[in-house]
């Protein structure tokens, strides 16, 4: 269920569409907010308030990678390997995440630490190869600097990620640190 302080913002959000199915996206962003995933209860619930069948919601869910129907790791690590990517060692990029998280796409390091994805093109193909953890950028990766990003969020060290996904280092902020 949604606390009452998501509730608000969902009755807010409501009011901006012509019909309550349309805030659907905003409303399972603010409920994997609150929960870190969208159960299968949070789905009737959300189908409830936007007149919506569980059956709908779920191919939603399922449907975007932004979204997650069980658990995930502290850091969702989504590796895009469209075009761009794969032209410059998306591939090597994959396995070295594969690798040091000791698990396959789709699972989540035994720590908890970390989730892997493989993403389709995430709009920052100037900075190929690339992957995103939450709404943050890596990009001109290699498999040094791949190594050096999970080593440092590993051991909850601030790292680096280019905000706009614009492949341009100088705007670079931090990310991470801390547990
Ligand atoms: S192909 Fe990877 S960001 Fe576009």
């Amino acid at each position: 269920m949604l606390n009452e302080a998501n509730l608000n913002k969902v009755d807010e959000l409501i009011k901006r569409y012509p019909e309550p199915r349309a805030a659907l996206l905003p409303v399972l962003w603010i409920a994997q907010e609150q929960e870190g995933f969208i159960s299968e209860k949070m789905m009737k619930h959300v189908g409830n308030l936007l007149h919506l069948s569980y059956s709908h919601i779920l191919g939603v869910v399922t449907f975007y990678t932004m979204f997650y129907d069980k658990p995930h790791g502290k850091y969702h690590i989504e590796v895009c390997t469209n075009i761009s990517c794969m032209l410059r060692g998306s591939d090597k990029i994959l396995s070295t995440v594969k690798n040091y998280c000791g698990v396959k796409v789709g699972e989540t390091s035994l720590d908890g630490k970390f989730t892997i994805s493989e993403v389709e093109c995430m709009g920052a193909c100037n900075g190929a190869p690339m992957i995103a953890i939450g709404e943050d950028y890596f990009e001109n990766l290699n498999e040094e600097k791949t190594l050096e990003l999970l080593n440092n969020l590993s051991n909850n060290k601030t790292v680096k990620f280019s905000k706009n996904g614009n492949g341009d280092d100088d705007d670079d902020e931090e990310f991470g640190g801390g547990d």
